[in-house]
């Protein structure tokens, strides 16, 4: 069969390099792909967000299985179109999508299905917000409503920073995003990732994952998109993945089927682990980047056939074992992420990366692109604020980690930056 992956990240990286893997699979095409992408298979220059261009590249290509990897083509209705063509598409529907790209209307039927969460309120006035905030306790959370590309949470320590953070949002800070305004109760805890396949009836909960989403080692400095992450994440036990089964994944897929919009593809559960239990921070739509890296190298089964299942129905009920096997052996993996250094703020393109090749050889690693170009000596160079996504496979997390940050080493970009503390928490653990 023949693949089509739209996007050009990491994830989508990472998507094309274990989709490629698979003897189901002839060909990976990629819109728009990358340079390393390239290397997988044939990439076309249609952007991820222009809708109809996708289409005719579809109806062109007439793939069999098309993957949507970035949120901003889903929300905008790409796999109702497609699938209005008759392809089978591995992502939701704009409806369903709407979980991500509102962050009210994911509150709203969190409210209604009784899935846990910090309590909120939304807002389009200053003054109703700042009314609402003087009930709250500190710290505050303000998000924007809308796709703000994960810069759209401000976490105020104090009242007055609150109020006049709800008084800049709702003036238009984020632009759009920020038209409509959510206030949530703070939930103390340590994060984690859960990700669920599902064919909008049935489930498969892949392996629990930890991002870090600050710049800066000791999760200091800015949000970002991700700067590293591993799985398994340790904080997820047995007992709290069964909890979020039962209290989250299923009243969701339920609750989604039966308002009429069956979600098929990965639903991204982002949770806060409280002294009350796991609570949802955010839903997304897609799989994480850099968390999709961690999962497509630690796991050894077929992505494939679950892959196929969740756009044509048909995952065994219950049995996620009957997809992927080895489900429950998904080895240690962990990833670190070169940015170009001003990464989340400005930053140039165009610096000189060498080392990449000598990474990607040694035992356990491989080297997924986020945004790289090739210079006329033939050297990869940085045309991003993510760049590379050094990934790494062991025997356990500590070997995981070693592995990856070996990589890191073999590269030489004196323009990059990155973490060295990817897995502390979980490394804390297990001493
Ligand atoms: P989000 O984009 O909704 O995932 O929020 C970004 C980050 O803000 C999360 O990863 C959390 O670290 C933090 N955050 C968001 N909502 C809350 C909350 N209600 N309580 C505590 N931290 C939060
Ligand atoms: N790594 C966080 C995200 O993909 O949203």
């Amino acid at each position: 069969m023949n693949i089509l992956i739209v996007g050009s990240g990491g994830r989508e990286h990472a998507l094309a390099w274990k989709i490629a893997q698979s003897p189901l699979v002839d060909t990976v095409w990629s819109a728009p792909g990358s340079l390393a992408m390239d290397r997988i298979g044939p990439c076309f220059d249609v952007k991820a967000d222009d809708v109809e261009n996708l289409e005719k590249l579809a109806l062109q290509l007439e793939p069999d299985l098309i993957v949507i990897g970035p949120e901003a083509p889903l929300a905008a209705g790409l796999a109702d179109i497609l699938r209005a063509r008759g392809f089978d598409v591995f992502g939701p529907d704009r409806e369903p999508a709407q979980l991500e790209a509102s962050k009210g209307f994911a509150k709203d039927i969190m409210a209604r299905l009784g899935v846990p969460t910090a309590a909120y309120g939304r807002f389009t006035e200053p003054e109703d917000a700042k009314a609402f905030l003087r009930t709250l306790d500190a710290p505050y959370v303000l998000k924007a409503d809308g796709l703000a590309a994960g810069k759209g949470v401000v976490i105020a320590p104090t009242l007055a920073e609150a109020e006049a953070e709800a008084e800049a949002m709702l003036g238009g800070k984020f632009g759009e995003a920020g038209a409509e305004l959510v206030i949530e109760e703070f939930m103390p805890g340590e994060e984690a990732s859960v990700f669920v396949l599902t064919d909008g009836v049935n489930r498969l909960t892949l392996p629990a994952c930890q991002d870090h989403k600050r710049l800066l080692d000791g999760d200091e400095g800015p949000n970002t998109g991700g700067m590293g992450a591993y799985c398994p994440a340790p904080v997820m036990t047995e007992a709290l993945l069964k909890q979020v089964d039962e209290e989250i994944s299923e009243p969701m897929i339920e609750g989604l089927r039966e308002a009429g919009h069956p979600y098929q593809g990965v639903l991204y559960i982002g949770l806060m682990i409280t002294p009350e239990g796991p609570k949802v921070v955010e839903f997304n739509v897609r799989f994480g980047d850099p968390e999709c890296q961690v999962l497509m190298a630690s796991l050894e089964d077929d992505i494939v056939p679950a892959l196929l299942a969740c756009a044509t129905g048909g995952m065994p009920q219950r049995d996620f074992t009957a997809l992927m096997p080895k489900l429950s052996e998904a080895r240690p993996a962990a990833t670190v992420v070169l940015a170009t250094n001003g990464y989340p703020g400005a930053y140039e393109k165009g610096s000189v990366i060498t080392g990449v090749k000598t990474a990607d050889e040694i035992e356990g690693v491989t080297v997924f692109h986020a945004g790289t170009g090739v210079n006329e000596a033939g050297d990869w160079t940085a045309q991003g604020g993510r760049v590379l996504s050094v990934t790494a496979v062991g025997d356990d997390l500590k070997q995981a980690i070693d592995r990856a940050y070996a990589g890191v080493d073999a590269i030489d970009w004196p323009q990059g930056v990155h973490r060295r503390d990817i897995g502390w928490r979980a490394l804390g653990k297990s001493e």
